[in-house]
């Protein structure tokens, strides 16, 4: 019998398998061969950050969305016990591969993150870099991020930042975000841009914390992303540096389950 999905997973699934995983692999093959711990496209370093929990080792943790799972890589070597999810088989074919060429295996499950079918309170630490937390429904997989948790487990998700989310043009061509407003900032909830046939899902601050603290989570941070200086310009032309050095490109919430 077939899978049945929702509407935004089997769109999702699919732009990922069939256009997207051959041209995140040479990413991933880079970020493998790397050790240290990186946010974000400008890659600014977990030591200025503080993303993550001090203590990585013994750690199980769990990252919703993994790709390629260079993230995954990184936490491994560091002690931790990851589980990847992805909703890609192509992704995953990937994962597996640099997982092979480095020799360093952990498991990785093709499943939609909002509804893992892994037991639950059975993480310490929920992650996504740019996985379900854009792509899957926040009303969806936060509660299932939260059911996964032990109590006291962190929740640690890196999205696009929202003035890059309400500035940036409708198509790619168009140019990087500027300084206009181009859309509501209330209703924020699904996007789908005119070229490409992917959904994504963005909330406004409010939302997110209220989503948040009604499947028992607490906020204790949202750390806005400012560019270096000198930072490069990303190769997608989405983002100015210098844009990205006045406002927020990307934000990465972290909250703890009560
Ligand atoms: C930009 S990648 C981010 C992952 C990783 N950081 C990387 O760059 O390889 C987005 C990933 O989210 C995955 N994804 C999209 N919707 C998902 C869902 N509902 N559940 C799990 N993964 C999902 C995609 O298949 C894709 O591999």
């Amino acid at each position: 019998m077939r899978e049945q999905l929702p509407d935004h997973v089997a769109k999702n699934r699919a732009y990922w398998d069939e256009i997207n995983a051959p041209k995140y692999a040479p990413h991933g093959r880079r970020a493998w061969a790397t050790n240290e711990v990186t946010w974000g496209i400008f890659g600014v370093a977990e030591a200025e950050l503080h993303v993550l929990p001090d203590e990585l080792e013994g750690k199980d943790i769990v990252e919703l969305g993994c790709g390629t799972a260079y993230v995954g890589a990184w936490l491994a070597r560091r002690g931790a016990n990851v589980t990847g999810i992805d909703n890609s088989a192509e992704q995953l074919k990937t994962a597996r591969v640099l997982q092979d060429e480095h020799d360093l295996h952990f498991p990785l499950i093709h499943a939609n993150a909002e509804e893992t079918g892994l037991p639950g309170a059975s993480f310490d630490l929920a992650i996504s870099e740019y996985g379900a937390s854009i792509w899957a429904d926040p009303y969806r997989w936060i509660p299932e991020a939260a059911r996964l948790l032990r109590r006291g487990g962190e929740l640690s998700f890196l999205v696009n930042g929202t003035l890059w989310v309400l500035t940036v043009p409708d198509t790619d061509g168009e140019g990087p975000a500027a300084e206009r407003l181009l859309r509501p900032y209330f209703g924020m909830h699904r996007f789908e841009w005119p070229d490409d046939p992917g959904v994504e899902f963005h909330l406004g601050y409010g939302d997110w914390i209220r989503v948040l603290r009604a499947n028992g989570f607490e906020v204790t941070d949202l750390i806005e992303i400012q560019a270096p200086d000198r930072a490069r310009p990303p190769g997608d032309g989405l983002v100015d540096p210098d844009w990205a050095r006045r406002y927020p490109a990307e934000q990465i919430w972290k909250a703890r389950k009560q």
